[in-house]
This record gives C-alpha cells, structure tokens and sequence, in this order.
C-alpha cells in the first residue's frame, strides 16, 4: 500500500478548492477527476464495479449513494454538500486514494459497510454525524476533527496505522483500540471531557500525544521511538509498566489530577524528560528504573519524593523545584557522583536552593556569558535572592545547604535547552 504523509487540514480543503467541474460521463474511468452534483451523477457510475479516477461530490444533493461500485481507483471526496443528510456506498471494499468527508453540516450516516482498505480517511467538520460504518482492516492514515462522532470503534479493528490524529469531537467518550503499532504519531486531543481510552495491544508508536484525556491504558506499550507527552489530562493515574525506552522527550504536563506515574520499566530517555504542573502528584516513584537521559531533566511542582535512583547518565541539565516539602540530598548525592553532565544543576524547595555550575571551564564560562542576557541573568539572581531569603528565616534545618550562598545559575544555556524541549512538544 503506499505510504502517504497525513494531509492537514488546510491541505485538505485546499486540494478540494482546486477540483474542477467535469462532468460525469457514464464510463467507468473518470479522468483525473470528476464532480457528481446529483444522484443522477452517480447513477451514471453506478453499475461500475471499478472506477478510475478521483470522484468528487458536492452540492445541492439531499441524499445520495453510490450503489454497485466495489472498487474505486482513486479518491472519493465528500465536500460541502449542506443539504446531504445521508450518503452509502456499501458496496465498496476498497480506495486505493482517500475517503475524504469535509464540512457535510446536516450529513447524520455515512456507510460504507464494506470497505476493508482505503490509504488515507479525512473526516472533518461533521457536525450532525451520528454513525459512520466501515468493515475497515487497513487504512494508512486516520484524521477524525470537529466531528459529532461519540464512537471511532469503526477503526477499532486496525492493527497498524501511520497516523491516528483524533481531536475536537465533543461527544467521544470511548476508544478501545487493536492497534499493534503506530508509525507515525497517536494524537488525541479537545475531545469530549471523559473520553476514555485503551490502546493495550499498542507495542511500538513512533509518537504519541495525549490531551484532554480521562483514561488511558497503555498496557503492552514497550517502545515509543520518539516522543510520549501527556499534557493537560484528566487521568488519575498513568500505569505505564511495560515501557522500556522513548527514544525523544518524554513530557508529563498540567495533569491536575494525576496523583501516580508508573513507569516501572522504563531505562532510557533518549531527549528531555520533563514532569511539571501536575499538582497532584507528590510522590514521584514511578521512575526508579530511568537509567539514561539524552537531554535535559526537568521536574517541577508539589512533590515530596523522587525517586531517580538509577540514573546514570544525564547529558543536558538539570532542574529540580518543589513547593512542597522534598529533600535534595539524594539529588546531590547524584550530581556529585557524575550522573548529572550537563552544564547546570539546580535543585529547589522550599526551604532551600542548591545551584552548582558544572561547565566551569574556560570555553563554557566564555560562552555563557556571551549568550547570557541581562533580563535573564537578573531574572535568576532574583530567584536565588527570595529563595535564600526564605531559607533565612526557616528553621535551622541540617538540609539547608551550602548551594544557598548567592551563587549564581548559568542558566541560559540550561533553560535554553527545556525551552526548546517544551516548545517542541506544544
Ligand atoms: C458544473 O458544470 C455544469 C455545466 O458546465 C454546471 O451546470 C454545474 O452547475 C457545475 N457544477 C458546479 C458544482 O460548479
Ligand atoms: C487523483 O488525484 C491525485 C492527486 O490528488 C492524483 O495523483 C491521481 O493520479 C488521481 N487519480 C487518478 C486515477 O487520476
Ligand atoms: C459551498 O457550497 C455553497 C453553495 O452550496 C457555495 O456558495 C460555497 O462557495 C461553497 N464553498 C466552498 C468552500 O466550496
Ligand atoms: C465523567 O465520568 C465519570 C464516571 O466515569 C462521571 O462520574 C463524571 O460525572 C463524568 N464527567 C463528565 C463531565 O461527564
Ligand atoms: C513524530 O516524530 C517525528 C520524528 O520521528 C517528528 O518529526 C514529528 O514531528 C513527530 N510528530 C509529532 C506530532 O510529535
Ligand atoms: C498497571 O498495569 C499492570 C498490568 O499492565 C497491572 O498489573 C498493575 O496492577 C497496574 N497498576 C496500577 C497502579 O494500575
Ligand atoms: C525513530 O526515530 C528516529 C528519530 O529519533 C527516526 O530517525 C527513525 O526513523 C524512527 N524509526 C522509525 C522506525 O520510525
Ligand atoms: C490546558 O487547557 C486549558 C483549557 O482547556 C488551556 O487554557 C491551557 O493553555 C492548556 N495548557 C497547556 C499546557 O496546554
Ligand atoms: C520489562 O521489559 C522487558 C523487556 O524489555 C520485559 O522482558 C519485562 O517483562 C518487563 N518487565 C516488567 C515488570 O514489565
Ligand atoms: C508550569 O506552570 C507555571 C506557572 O503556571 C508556568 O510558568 C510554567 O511554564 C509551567 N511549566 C510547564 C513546563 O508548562
Ligand atoms: C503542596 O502540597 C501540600 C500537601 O502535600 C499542601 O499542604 C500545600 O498547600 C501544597 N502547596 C502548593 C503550593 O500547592
Ligand atoms: C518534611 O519531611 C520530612 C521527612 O521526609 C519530615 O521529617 C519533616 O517533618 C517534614 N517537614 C515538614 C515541614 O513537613
């Protein structure tokens, strides 16, 4: 099957604004394209068991079908047809182009009950649709956006998909899912508030982002290849047990109410690791396993425990803020045994501040204070001042640490480095 690229929305719609207006004739093979208007269009077509060619419909249609055509040898788009309220083609079992269904406001069934294998599915700007049916077993690419769809279980049977990107559709609730791998990206987001998800035959996805989602298991889940972010959930808990490496940035963000992370097998991060926000997860001891981390390590909120206690390599920097009551000594503890690399290490709570600049060499002092910028270096002086101010005035804790002397962060390059990871991932 060819292996196209996921279409994004505006790429969609503008392909459609180019389509010209043939007329059909009645052949089975369309040219490159043409645009049925009415269902005497179609009926044209109708007794083809294959048409070749690209086949556009839109306009003034109430309801329409394509009746027995089994195969179409190119595209089937679906576009502005505000007056279409249903629309079948069950005897079709294959697309070898894109089934595209675009801004179809009154469309409420779309059937397609036969269709086993079609490259790319589009469905976008469906506002009434209630069901859409397929017998899908193959499909490269998946796009579900503003759609009123509360079920994509007509994709649960796929086992590979190069892009499933399932966002703004208020009324999802579930998706149990087969997949076995993603080579693309797994995308979930501003779907309904609860929707719930498994993927628990998922055993390799290229990239997965999460948002704006209630439950998710991930029950056989062992490698994703570049990024894994979870960002603005709902999920109580992230049971991750299977995972062993993500081979980019791993992000855990703004999930206000995760309260545990397991990701008890998890060794390698290949990019940033990142945990922030989540404000409730104070014990985080889900991570006891991570060994190495490619890029910086970030973690920040209200947590009182962290346990990195494998960790043997970090080459970026590393920031650690809590506002609850965590101690730094295991941290340190790291970083001065050498598994901490990367140029900055900074480690906050809050009763104390430790801050040590790793990279003290001539070539790395020089080029941090070329790149270091006024705004920035007060910004952290100001940050260290009010932290030691507090540690001033707290209890004469044996915690309180050398690193609360005002000794100033590098901290260009280091944020620099967690700026470009959290960009990458918004
Ligand atoms: C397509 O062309 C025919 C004749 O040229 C015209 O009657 C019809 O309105 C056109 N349809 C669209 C959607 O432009
Ligand atoms: C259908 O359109 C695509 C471009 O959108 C083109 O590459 C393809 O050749 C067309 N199919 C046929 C059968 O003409
Ligand atoms: C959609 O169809 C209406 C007529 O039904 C037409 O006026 C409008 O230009 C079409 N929009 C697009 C984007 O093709
Ligand atoms: C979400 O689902 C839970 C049960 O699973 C239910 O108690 C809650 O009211 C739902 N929330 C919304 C906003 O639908
Ligand atoms: C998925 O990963 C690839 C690298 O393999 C990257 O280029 C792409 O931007 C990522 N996509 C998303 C949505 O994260
Ligand atoms: C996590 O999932 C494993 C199976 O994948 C299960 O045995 C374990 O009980 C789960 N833990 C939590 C906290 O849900
Ligand atoms: C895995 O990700 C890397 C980038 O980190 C990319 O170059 C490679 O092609 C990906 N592998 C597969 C099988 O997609
Ligand atoms: C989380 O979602 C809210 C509203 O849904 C939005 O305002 C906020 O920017 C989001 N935060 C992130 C980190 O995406
Ligand atoms: C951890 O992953 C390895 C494979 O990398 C697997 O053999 C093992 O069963 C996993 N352990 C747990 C506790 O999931
Ligand atoms: C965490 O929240 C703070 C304050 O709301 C914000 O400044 C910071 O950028 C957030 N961190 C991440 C990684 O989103
Ligand atoms: C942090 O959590 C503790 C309870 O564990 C709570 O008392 C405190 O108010 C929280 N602080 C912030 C800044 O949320
Ligand atoms: C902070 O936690 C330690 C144990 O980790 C405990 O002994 C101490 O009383 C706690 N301090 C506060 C202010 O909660």
């Amino acid at each position: 099957m060819q292996f196209k690229k996921a279409l994004t929305v505006s790429a969609v719609l503008g392909a459609s604004a180019l389509a010209a207006n043939s007329s059909i004739a009645s052949s089975c093979s369309l040219g490159s394209q043409a645009t049925a208007t009415a269902q005497a269009d179609l009926d044209k077509i109708s007794g083809c068991s294959t048409i070749v060619g690209n086949l556009t419909i839109t306009g003034d249609l109430g309801s329409a079908a394509l009746a027995s055509v089994q195969e179409i040898d190119g595209s089937l788009t679906i576009y502005n047809a505000t007056s279409l309220s249903s629309f079948s083609a069950d005897s079709v079992k294959k697309i070898t182009g894109d089934l595209n269904l675009k801004q179809l406001t009154i469309l409420t069934s779309a059937s397609f009950g036969s269709l086993q294998e079609v490259d790319s599915i589009n469905l976008i700007t469906l506002p009434a649709i209630a069901t859409f049916s397929t017998d899908l077993q193959n499909a490269n690419n998946i796009i579900v956006s503003d759609t009123a769809l509360e079920s994509v279980e007509g994709f649960s049977t796929l086992k590979k998909v190069s892009v499933f990107n399932i966002n703004n559709n208020k009324y999802l609730t579930s998706f149990q899912s087969s997949l076995q791998s993603v080579s693309d990206s797994l995308q979930f987001s501003s779907n309904g508030d609860n929707t719930t998800l498994a993927f628990d035959n998922l055993v390799w996805a290229n990239n997965i982002t999460l948002r704006d989602v209630n439950s998710v298991s991930f029950g056989s889940l062992q490698t994703v290849n570049a990024s894994l972010g979870f960002i603005n959930n709902t999920l109580p808990t992230l049971n991750l047990t299977q995972l062993n490496k993500v081979g980019q940035s791993l992000s855990i963000v703004s999930n206000d109410e995760l309260s545990k992370a397991a990701f008890n097998n998890l060794t390698a991060i290949g990019g940033g690791f990142i945990i922030a926000n989540n404000t409730q997860l104070k014990d985080i001891d889900g991570f006891s396993k991570v060994q190495t981390v490619g890029g910086a390590v970030d973690v920040t909120g209200n947590f009182s425990t962290l346990d990195l206690s494998s960790l043997k390599s970090v080459r970026g920097g590393a920031n650690f803020d809590s506002t609850g009551n965590f101690s730094c000594n295991a941290l340190k503890k790291l970083q001065s045994n050498g598994a901490i690399q990367g140029d900055s290490f900074v480690c906050k709570n809050g009763i104390t501040s430790t801050s040590v600049q790793l990279s003290s060499t001539s070539s790395g002092s020089s080029k941090s204070s070329a790149t270091s910028s006024a705004s920035s270096s007060g910004d952290s002086s100001n940050a260290q001042a009010s932290v030691s101010a507090s540690s001033n005035s707290s209890s004469s804790s044996s915690k309180k640490s050398k690193g609360a002397a005002p000794e100033l962060v590098p901290a260009t390059s280091f944020m620099g480095v967690i700026a470009a990871v959290a960009v990458a991932l918004l």
